[in-house]
């Protein structure tokens, strides 16, 4: 028997059961379907410390911090399926979340100095919800998933799902078709690669 695919989900949103946890547990149920093994963590849960800049992961890509992100860094470098759901705040990811993708500056290290931590059939996908209509809502938040991707030794290209004008607590599920397109999205997510 082929061995699960395991995904791992980052919920960033700091308000539980809200739109993007709901799309979340959607593409999940979409993926357990498909038969992945998947690991859910909600960055509200966590503690995790902003990152200090004090260049200590330069030499080995080890962070000095104790926390939470202990138990993150070995699924974040080892994982090579991670979907991440998050509200737009300001244009970018909420604060408690930043400071994961902050402090997988050790892993960025870690690749750039074992690039045999590549993982090329490795893929991401962000699910993100927002409450305006704005042309450019995801623009930044992209990009951070573009570069925390890479960070961690996953392609810089990923699927998306984003929602817009999506704003009381889980009013997502009055959505004409997001359900329906994150739950497909989480089963094609577990299919492919062993
Ligand atoms: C602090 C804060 C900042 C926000 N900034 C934006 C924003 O820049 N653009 C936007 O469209 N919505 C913004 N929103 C609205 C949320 O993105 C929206 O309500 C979303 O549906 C929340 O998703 P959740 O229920 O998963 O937390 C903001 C909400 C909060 C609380």
């Amino acid at each position: 028997m082929n061995k699960p695919v395991e995904v791992l989900a980052l919920a960033f949103s700091p308000r539980k059961g809200g739109n993007s946890d709901i799309l979340l547990d959607e593409f999940l149920r979409g993926a357990r379907e498909a038969g992945a093994e998947v690991k859910l963590y909600a960055a509200r849960d966590l503690n995790v410390r902003a990152c200090l800049e004090c260049g200590e992961c330069d030499a080995a890509g080890e962070c000095v911090i104790r926390d939470d992100m202990d138990e993150l860094y070995p699924l974040l470098i080892n994982t090579k399926r991670i979907v991440v759901a998050s509200p737009i705040f300001f244009y970018g990811l909420p604060s408690g979340s930043k400071a994961i993708v902050d402090r997988t500056q050790a892993l960025w290290n870690r690749v750039r100095l074992n690039p045999e931590l590549r993982r090329k059939d490795g893929r991401g996908f962000f699910i993100g919800v927002g409450a305006t209509r704005g042309k450019n809502l995801f623009e930044g938040t992209s990009l951070t998933i573009k570069y925390f991707l890479d960070a961690i030794g996953l392609p810089m290209e990923f699927e998306s799902l984003t929602y817009r004008r999506v704003e009381a607590k889980a009013v997502v599920k009055d959505h004409p078709t997001a359900l329906r397109e994150v739950f497909a999205a989480g089963k094609n997510f577990a299919h492919g690669m062993p």
